[in-house]
């Protein structure tokens, strides 16, 4: 059984490649280049892009399953890469997807900003008569690797985000469902969607990031003004700015940025084990914010 780990130089895909290996089994591994990707040697190796079938001639050649991601490189030749995958023999396809999609949504034009390629990713797949898993996955915990120069020259993490709990998720875990479904029987026409097993508001996950480095660090919260200022000098995606930040002519009222989000149990459902804590990923990652 040979497994197809694309986005394998990802955070999710590097992960679920990391774990196949492990697991003994033998991959092949899509990078737009191989030179720069530094995946594994025990990894076959193979260069196309999502975004152009016509690079990925052979890649599904002698592969049974599939991981499919990200979205947003394969979501406009969805059809097309599927087909390929199928007319070869590809017969499961897990894909990475997000917590965000809706099962009611009527149409990918319904999805917002943050989404509308998982849906269109999602259908693809559905379509294409193999046997299916999406991993919706929550707000990754590895979203917060983007403090890490902040935590290292400053010690102060700057967010208007404190007030709202976050039910993140280890890329460990998510990588653990789909190499589930990818190898083990009994996932087909799931829809799994992965979360931790608490909720964590930003300032205590900088505490944990604390605690595992062994350094005072420091939240502080700006308002909502400010992190668009601050976003658009650091160069930011503007559509993902308004996204987060709500239009400049129509930004969210300080009160929309207090809330919570919901757990699911799905992880612990797959695996047998709670979802790992927010305090256990920054153990792992310690050496990223040192
Ligand atoms: N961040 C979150 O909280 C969150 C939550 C739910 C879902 N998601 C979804 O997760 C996905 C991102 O996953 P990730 O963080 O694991 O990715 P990532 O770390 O950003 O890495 C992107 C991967 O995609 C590959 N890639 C990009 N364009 C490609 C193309 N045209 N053809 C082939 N490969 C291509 C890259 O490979 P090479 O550069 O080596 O070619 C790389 O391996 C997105 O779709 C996002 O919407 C994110």
């Amino acid at each position: 059984m040979r497994i197809l780990v694309t986005g394998a130089s990802g955070t999710i895909g590097g992960e679920v490649l990391r774990q196949l290996l492990a697991a003994g089994h033998p991959v092949r591994a899509l990078t737009r280049d191989p030179a720069r990707a530094g995946l594994p040697e025990a990894a076959e190796v193979v260069a196309g892009n999502l975004a152009e079938p016509d690079t990925l001639t052979g890649l599904f050649t002698g592969v049974d399953r599939m991981f499919l991601a990200p979205a947003f490189a394969v979501a406009r030749t969805a059809e097309q890469v599927v087909a390929a995958a199928t007319a070869a023999g590809v017969r499961r396809i897990v894909t990475l997807s997000s917590g965000a999609v809706v099962d009611d949504e009527p149409g990918v034009e319904d999805a917002d900003y943050h989404h509308a390629d998982e849906v269109t990713v999602e259908r693809a797949v559905e379509a294409a008569g193999v046997e299916w898993t999406h991993v919706r996955a929550g707000e990754f915990m590895a979203n917060t690797l983007d403090w890490a120069q902040a935590i290292r020259t400053t010690g102060v993490v700057s967010s208007p985000f404190g007030k709202i709990a976050s039910g993140m998720v280890h890329e460990a875990d998510i990588a653990a469902v789909a190499v589930a479904a990818l190898t083990q029987d009994g996932h087909h026409g799931a829809k799994y969607v992965l979360t931790g097993s608490e909720l964590v508001t930003p300032p205590e996950q900088v505490a944990a990031i604390a605690a595992a480095i062994g350094r005072q660090l420091r939240f502080e919260a700006i308002s909502p003004a400010q992190a668009r200022a601050s976003w658009q000098a650091q160069g930011y995606d503007p559509a993902f700015i308004d996204w987060m930040l709500g239009p400049e002519d129509a930004p969210l009222a300080e009160s929309d940025f207090v809330g919570a989000a919901e757990l699911t149990d799905d992880v612990e459902r797959v695996l047998g084990r709670p979802a790992h804590t927010y305090a256990r990923w920054a153990a792992d990652h310690a050496a990223d914010f040192r």
